[in-house]
């Protein structure tokens, strides 16, 4: 795969709640193996446009989706799409961490055990131990993988949801202000995992925090009311932005 293949390519996608138009005329194009930030105010439509990726948002009545959003060039809205298939290939970090009252080693066998992934107990206990630790876990848990997950701080919990998501082999990784209930140390590890994890990984990151977006992310989208405002590289948004808008809301005069 070359460095400039896109992951998503969204063209003039319009979202509904209801009679409500949360996405306004969306175009963008998502590299792979790298990290999009997504920015903006509360109830810009971040989270909505990142459900939209995975097919989240169908779960919800009323809601209507217009244009189209191409996933290694396939229509991820076309009829025949399996929407099991779609959100194992398109995996999801929440804001907060919500593993299954079960064991740590269940907690990430739940997947691919599921999706029928492995075959026999030796390749799941790989599979297992493969991605916590890539998602950077491994060290505190292997000696407790018998253990209530709900027994982790959150930190860690974060973390085996992440090897929650890794265990089922995706392609992107979704993550929803997935560092915003963590403290500072807990959120340097998730920063750290995060640079690891687009060397395989095609990332999308929603976050209030403009230095983590600065940190994190090769490309950064700001959304405001519905709209994407703004999509520049990272850095050209942080220092020249294009539009008088974003730069009134990364220095804080707005948002
Ligand atoms: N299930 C829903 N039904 C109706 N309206 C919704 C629903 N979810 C979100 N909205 C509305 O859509 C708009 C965008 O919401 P969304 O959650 O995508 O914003 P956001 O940018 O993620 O905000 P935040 O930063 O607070 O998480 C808001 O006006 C919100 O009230
Ligand atoms: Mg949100």
């Amino acid at each position: 795969m070359s460095d400039n293949q896109l992951s998503f390519q969204v063209s003039n996608l319009d979202f509904f709640y209801g009679s409500f138009q949360a996405l306004i005329d969306i175009n963008i194009n998502i590299k792979s193996r790298s990290v999009t930030a997504l920015i903006g105010p509360s109830g810009c439509g971040k989270s909505t446009f990142l459900r939209c990726l995975n097919r989240m948002n169908d779960t919800i009545p009323g809601v209507r989706v217009e244009g189209e959003i191409l996933l290694d060039g396939e229509d991820i809205y076309a009829p025949d799409v399996d929407l099991t298939d779609l959100r194992k290939r398109v995996g999801m970090v929440f804001q907060k961490p919500n593993p299954f009252s079960k064991s740590i080693f269940d907690n990430v066998a739940f997947g691919p055990k599921v999706q029928g992934i492995v075959n026999g107990k030796r390749n799941l206990e790989e599979l297992v131990k493969n991605s916590l630790i890539n998602a950077a876990l491994w060290d505190d848990v292997k000696d407790s993988l018998d253990e209530d997950a709900l027994g982790l701080s959150l930190g860690q919990q974060q973390r085996l949801c992440i090897a929650r998501v890794l265990a089922v082999e995706p392609e992107v990784i979704l993550m929803d202000e997935p560092a915003s209930a963590l403290d500072p140390i807990d959120t340097g590890k998730i920063e750290e995992l995060i640079a690891t994890l687009k060397e395989d990984y095609t990332i999308v990151i929603v976050t209030h925090n403009m230095q983590q977006a600065a940190r994190v992310s090769e490309e950064t989208g700001l959304f405001w009311l519905g709209e994407l405002v703004e999509f520049s590289p990272t850095e050209t948004m942080f220092t020249v932005p294009a539009k008088k808008l974003t730069e009134d809301y990364i220095t804080g005069r707005m948002g």
